[in-house]
């Protein structure tokens, strides 16, 4: 029996504590089939955390990678669990590009995650110029041998295409299947049979007309969903497709 589809809403820089009405939409309707998480902004973590029960998990977005310390304004993947996170998000293209974060940030990151018992959900994806220049796989290989240690540990892997992001675009459903059977052909390598486990989710202008062929391709384990996140009726779109593979 394969695993149930994780479906993770990255809710980045949006959010207030009147959005819990959206994660109540959520929590009534979530099919049980599908393992379904919500990563709001950090100020809404330990709230989330407090009123999901009931199948849908909370993790956030970003982690220091350090456990605590002189750095202000950051929260460490110990404080995330705490406040009843589950799982943190790290390498986001959007923290390796706004904030300059190195492969080897996202691997202190991850290593982080793992330290404070959290499960990373680990993004990598090429740039728009990386893929005309025929560089993506290259370039999604270098960046999960770079994050990944050597043992073994809860992950997932999130491929999102820098260019799908919040563009509307979303690659061939061919070049999707392609890039997941790269990455699973990485993590063997990396970590021999334990590599065929951690699930691989597609990242990128994911709603609800387009999960179903989505969810339908190759090697897809789920999906990390920005934008469609946001309004409970439309994750909630997101949610049933995935539990209709299932
Ligand atoms: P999007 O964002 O669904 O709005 O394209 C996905 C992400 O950045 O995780």
């Amino acid at each position: 029996m394969s695993l149930p589809l994780l479906v993770v809403g990255n809710w980045k820089m949006h959010g207030l504590r009147e959005s819990r009405a959206e994660l109540e939409a959520v929590m009534a309707g979530a099919p049980g089939e599908v393992r379904a998480m919500i990563c709001p902004p950090a100020t809404l973590v330990a709230a989330f955390a407090a009123a999901a029960g009931g199948g849908l998990e909370i993790g956030g977005q970003d982690c220091h990678a350090n456990p605590s310390g002189a750095h202000t304004g950051d929260v460490s993947a110990e404080m995330l669990a705490d406040a009843g996170a589950v799982a943190v998000i790290v390498g986001h293209s959007e923290r390796r590009i706004d904030h300059g974060e190195t492969d080897m940030v996202v691997a202190a990151k991850r290593a982080a995650a793992h330290r404070a018992g959290l499960l990373p959900i680990l993004c990598v994806g090429e740039t728009e110029a990386e893929r005309d220049a025929g560089q993506a796989e290259p370039v999604v290989r270098r960046q999960l041998a770079a994050a990944l240690g050597p043992a073994p540990n809860a992950l997932a892997v999130a491929y999102e295409p820098v260019w799908a992001i919040g563009t509307g675009r979303v690659p061939e459903l061919a070049d999707i299947a392609a890039m997941h059977a790269a990455i699973r052909a990485e993590l063997i390598r990396l970590w021999g049979s334990t590599g065929a486990e951690p699930p691989i989710l597609y990242g990128g202008s994911v709603k609800p007309g387009n999960a179903a062929e989505i969810f339908a391709t190759e090697g897809v384990g789920g999906a990390l969903v920005g934008g469609a996140s946001l309004r409970g009726a439309d994750f909630l779109g997101i949610l049933r497709a995935a539990a209709a593979r299932a």
